[in-house]
């Protein structure tokens, strides 16, 4: 693999690294908030996103690359309400096909045809995260201050399979 590439890719698992402390830290918020629902729901999308940093981790070691792992940034220690959470959940998943986008066209350069490959899936997995966590804002605007529907929503989002 070409050396930038090596880099970039190794940088994405960075990158989905902190995604994974990113939602297990909301979650913990969620769950000191007794909002077990959205807590449940944030700790399977860090499962996923962890999934998705050793995807590209096993992709790297198939192809005989070096994944250079880096220290990964703490995740935020202050929150606020839930529609704020999943507003900036939503920034960060834009932030993320950004990103996987730009590693994308840089393969495309290098004529990485197999890196593209394996980042389609990501690219395809990117629209369908925007789309769910869109939809969980829109819901979260629609509730506005209204506890009943905030819980009940908080009770559906927990019915989401761990991981
Ligand atoms: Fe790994 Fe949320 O995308």
């Amino acid at each position: 693999m070409d050396e930038s590439v090596q880099r970039a890719v190794s940088k994405q698992i960075g990158q989905e690294f902190f995604a994974g402390y990113f939602y297990l830290a909301i979650s913990a918020h969620f769950e000191r908030e007794s909002l077990l629902g959205f807590a449940r729901w944030m700790r399977a999308q860090a499962q996923e996103e962890l999934a998705h940093a050793m995807k590209l981790f096993d992709f790297m070691n198939h192809r005989g690359a070096n994944p250079q792992l880096k220290s990964v940034p703490a995740p935020p220690s202050e929150f606020g309400p839930p529609l704020s959470l999943f507003e900036a959940a939503l920034e960060h998943e834009r932030e993320v096909s950004r990103l996987i986008h730009e590693l994308y066209d840089l393969a495309g350069n290098k004529h990485d045809h197999a890196t593209q490959l394996e980042l389609q899936w990501f690219i395809t997995e990117q629209v369908e995260e925007e789309s769910m966590i869109g939809a969980v804002v829109d819901q979260l605007r629609m509730a506005g201050d209204n506890k009943a529907a905030l819980l009940m929503l908080n009770r559906e989002m927990g019915a989401r399979d761990s991981g």
